[in-house]
C-alpha cells in the first residue's frame, strides 16, 4: 500500500481539540488496513507566530508543498489582535491557499435529518438540504493589488482593496462547478454583482461562454449575489451548486452553513489544478473558526473537521467508500441522539469533544443498519 503523507496543522483556539479527534479516525483507518496514512503535525496561525514570529514558516510551507494533503483546524483569536497585519494568524491560512494555488473551495452545506430542528429556518425549508458552494479562493479582493491604507494628512486616510479577476480564473472555477453539478442535480447558480462591478460583468460573460461551449447539458442560472443571499434564507432547497467569487463565497457559505443548523457541522475542501498524474494539491478544513470563547473547554464540535477528513479521503486518497462510511457514522451518532453543546436539543445526550469523537469511531465499526 502506498503511504499517503498528510500534514496536520491544528492551529489555534479549538483547532487542536478537534484535530485530536481526526487523529483517532486516522488511527482507525490505518488499523483496519484501509490505507496507510502517515501524519506530521506543524504550526500555523497565532501559535506559529508565537513560536517563529510569522503565521507560517517557510519550513512548514515546504512540508505543505510536499504532502499529499493538508488538514487545517482553525487560526486566529483575540490574543493576536495587536499583531502586524502581514503576520496576523489569518495570513498563514491565506499563504497556504495562495502558494498551494488552491483556487477551488468546495463548501457543502448539508442538513442532517436529525438536525433539521436546530436550523434557524423552519424544518420543511432545510430537511434534506444539500448545496455545494464553489468559492473561488485565490483571487478577487482577497489578493488584488493595490491593497493599502495611505495617510492623506489632515487626519484623513484612504483605504483601497482591489477586486480583480482574469478570464482563466473564472473559467477554471466555473468548470469545477459544472463538473460537480453533473454528478449531482445538474444545476449551477452563478452569483455575481454585474449590476455594479466590472468583475461581475466579466464573470457573467465568461461563465455564459464556458457553459455554451462545454457544459450546455447543465442548467445554468445567473443570480445577483445579494439576491442569492436572500434566496438562501427563503428557499435554500432551490439550489444545487452555487459558484461565486472569493468574497461573496466567504459570506454565502457562512449563511448556507447556518441554514443547516450549525457552523460546527460543515467541512470544506480547497483544491488546486490536477497535474499530469491527476494529483491535485489540497487542503481540508472546517468552515468554522477558532472559537476562542470555548477553546480549552473540551466542548467543541469535532464533526466539521472529521467530515473534512472524509473529504480528504474522497478527493485526495481515492477512498470514497471509507469517506461514505465516516459520513454515515456521523449521521448515525446524530440519529442516536448524541450532540455537542452547539447543536444540543431537548431529549438528546450532550457529549464533549472527545466523547463525540469516540462515538463516531464506535459507529464506524457498527455495520450500517
Ligand atoms: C473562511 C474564513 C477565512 C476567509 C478567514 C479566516 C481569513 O472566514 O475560510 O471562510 O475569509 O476566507
Ligand atoms: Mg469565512
Amino acid at each position: 500500500m502506498t503511504p499517503y503523507k498528510l500534514l496536520l496543522l491544528p492551529g489555534d483556539g479549538i483547532g487542536p481539540e478537534v484535530m485530536a479527534e481526526v487523529a483517532q479516525i486516522i488511527g482507525w483507518v490505518n488499523d483496519r488496513g484501509l490505507a496507510s496514512i502517515e501524519t506530521e503535525t506543524d504550526l500555523v496561525g497565532g501559535c506559529a507566530y508565537d513560536a517563529h514570529g510569522e503565521a507560517i514558516s517557510d519550513l512548514t510551507m515546504a512540508k505543505a508543498l510536499q504532502a499529499d494533503a493538508v488538514m487545517l483546524g482553525a487560526v486566529g483569536g483575540p490574543k493576536w489582535d495587536g499583531v502586524a497585519y502581514d503576520q496576523r494568524p489569518e495570513a498563514g491560512l491565506l499563504r497556504l491557499r495562495k502558494d498551494l494555488q488552491l483556487f477551488a473551495n468546495l463548501r457543502p452545506a448539508i442538513c442532517y435529518p436529525a438536525l433539521a430542528d436546530a436550523s434557524s429556518l423552519k424544518r420543511d425549508r432545510v430537511d434534506g438540504l444539500d448545496i455545494m458552494i464553489v468559492r473561488e479562493l485565490t483571487g478577487g479582493v482577497y489578493f488584488g493589488e493595490p491593497k493599502e491604507i495611505t495617510d492623506l494628512g489632515h487626519g484623513q486616510k484612504r483605504a483601497v482593496d482591489t477586486q480583480v479577476y482574469e478570464t482563466y480564473e473564472i473559467e477554471r472555477i466555473a468548470a469545477v462547478a459544472f463538473e460537480l453539478a453533473r454528478k449531482r442535480r445538474n444545476l449551477v447558480h452563478s452569483a455575481d454583482k454585474r449590476n455594479v462591478m466590472k468583475t461581475g460583468v466579466l464573470w457573467h460573460e465568461v461563465v455564459t461562454r464556458l457553459h455554451k461551449e462545454r457544459y450546455a447539458d447543465v442548467t445554468l442560472q445567473h443570480i445577483l449575489a445579494d439576491n442569492c443571499a436572500m434566496q438562501l434564507m427563503r428557499q435554500p432547497k432551490q439550489f444545487d451548486v452555487i459558484v461565486t467569487d472569493n468574497l461573496f463565497g466567504d459570506m454565502l457559505s457562512d449563511e448556507a452553513a447556518m441554514a443547516t443548523g450549525s457552523l460546527g457541522m460543515l467541512p470544506s475542501a480547497s483544491l488546486g489544478a490536477a497535474d499530469a498524474t491527476g494529483r491535485r494539491r489540497a487542503l481540508y478544513e472546517p468552515v468554522h473558526g477558532s472559537a476562542p470563547d470555548i477553546a480549552g473547554l473540551g466542548i467543541a464540535n469535532p464533526i466539521a473537521t472529521i467530515a473534512s477528513f472524509a473529504m480528504c479521503l474522497r478527493y485526495s486518497f481515492e477512498l470514497g467508500d471509507t469517506a461514505d462510511r465516516i459520513e454515515a457514522a456521523i449521521a448515525s451518532v446524530l440519529d442516536q441522539g448524541y450532540r455537542t453543546a452547539d447543536i444540543m436539543q431537548e431529549g438528546c445526550q450532550k457529549l464533549g469533544t472527545d466523547a463525540m469523537g469516540e462515538a463516531i469511531v464506535t459507529a464506524l465499526d457498527r455495520p450500517a443498519a
